[in-house]
């Protein structure tokens, strides 16, 4: 194992070396193009950030139509290996090719490595494009659950024998009726997998000092799945966090309605009103934890909410490993021509720098892409609805962020 491993004690704590190897993925599509305007702000930020002590060794992995030319396999088990190993990555947008039976490598990558959180930080960059009058109050984390729910990929098709078979056992066995046409799929929820996931939630509430955590759930209709979702999220804060989570009831109850300094408050929503009140008070809203569905709805209708995909970071995070990646896909109505916006996968970037604890480097990232929009600057998916903006290509911004770091 080389002295560049990033490794990780038995507590959890990552152990990084100053020159830790950290593997990419480039991505297929417009991944070639954000990942080259991207990489040099991330050198610069660390450099700059620890005056030359500390710098990363990137290490390509080959995945996707890369991976298909040089290795013969879009996804090998030998860049999963690579990625578990190395405990940390960042990879952009990845195809998934259209056909029977293909499996999108985001969600292989996502499984095998059991990265159960997926975490989404929703921020408002001015003066990008909002829908909204008020995108500036947008600052919500959403913790969603990444390895059960209807994504679980159980499911069968209307009329296949396997339809029947379970048809046929509803019928018999559990006095259940439904039309022989159905097609089904299996919503599973564990209080194992919800309460791992709520715990991050919960920890990263309480480490950054935040106010607000949310339960978003439709346990009021599917009692037993996103009701026990809610169920459980209670019962971690109960057993993990005394004296530093309260529940809606007990500040009503024994606090008079007034969150007392430095607790965190949790409380539930049914998820259709997350979606109202996300938009008339999102300040009321810090962290969002949700089942696999809901939170894969609501990170990007929060993400709209503040002008766009092209921006939104994202992490996959578990107990072994974490991706950090663009959550936009490959778009390829506009790959390999310098014009999309890079900013998805720097700010995963900087997401991936305060995992490791170089929080200064990271600081620095988002810096930077904040003064670049500052500048009047924006890539064409954003300046075709800005005024007085001057448009830029994607290495043209990748450099404006890098030189203002
Ligand atoms: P997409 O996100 O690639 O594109 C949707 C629209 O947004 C297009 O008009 C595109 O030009 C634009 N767009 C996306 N990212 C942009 C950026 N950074 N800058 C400027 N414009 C941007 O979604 P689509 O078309 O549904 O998917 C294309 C491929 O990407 C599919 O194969 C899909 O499976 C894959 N995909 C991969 C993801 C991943 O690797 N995490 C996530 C989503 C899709």
């Amino acid at each position: 194992m080389s002295d560049n491993m990033i490794l990780i004690d038995e507590k959890g704590t990552l152990i990084v070396p100053d020159y830790p190897e950290i593997p990419f993925i480039e991505g297929d599509g417009i991944g070639h193009d954000i990942w080259k305007a991207a990489q040099p702000v991330f050198d610069k930020a660390v450099e700059k950030a620890y005056n030359g002590t500390k710098k990363i060794k990137w290490l390509e992995i080959f995945a996707g139509e890369k991976g298909l030319k040089k290795t013969g396999k879009r996804l090998s088990d030998e860049a999963l290996d690579i990625i578990e190993n190395h405990r940390v990555a960042i990879k952009g947008p990845l195809t998934t090719p259209v056909g029977k039976g293909a499996r999108s490598l985001n969600v292989r990558i996502r499984q095998n490595l059991d990265l159960y959180a997926c975490i989404r930080p929703v921020k408002y960059f001015s003066p990008v494009p909002s829908p909204v009058k008020h995108p500036e109050r947008v600052n919500i984390t959403v913790f969603r659950e990444n390895t059960e729910d209807l994504y679980s990929g159980i499911e069968w098709d209307s009329m296949s024998d396997c339809a029947k078979q379970v048809l046929g056992f509803l019928s018999d066995e559990m006095d259940v009726e439904l039309p022989n046409t159905c097609s089904l799929g299996i919503k599973p929820i564990s209080p194992e997998k919800t309460k791992r996931l709520v715990l991050k939630a919960l920890e990263y509430a309480v480490n950054n000092s935040l106010k607000y955590v949310t339960i978003m759930h439709k346990g009021n209709i599917m009692k037993f799945t996103e009701g026990d979702f809610r169920k459980w999220a209670y019962e971690v804060a109960r057993d993990k966090f005394k004296g530093k989570i309260i529940t809606e009831k007990e500040l009503h109850e024994n606090h008079g309605g007034k969150l007392p300094h430095g607790m965190v408050l949790l409380r539930d929503r049914i998820a259709d009103m997350v979606f109202a009140e996300v938009l008339l008070r999102p300040e009321e809203f810090d962290v969002i934890a949700a089942t696999n569905l809901n939170g894969d709805y609501i990170s990007d209708a929060l993400a709209a909410q503040v002008g766009g995909l092209g921006i939104a970071p994202g992490a996959n995070v578990g107990d072994r490993c974490a991706v950090f990646e663009a959550t936009h896909g490959t778009a390829p109505d506009i790959a390999g021509k310098d014009m999309a916006n890079p900013c998805s996968i720097i700010l995963s970037g900087a997401m991936m720098l305060d995992h490791i604890g170089w929080d200064k480097a990271a600081d620095l990232v988002r810096k930077g892409v904040e003064k670049a929009f500052n500048s009047g600057m924006a890539t064409p998916d954003l300046a075709k609805e800005m005024e007085n903006v001057t448009q830029v290509t994607c290495s043209e911004f990748g450099r404006v962020i890098a030189d203002n770091i």
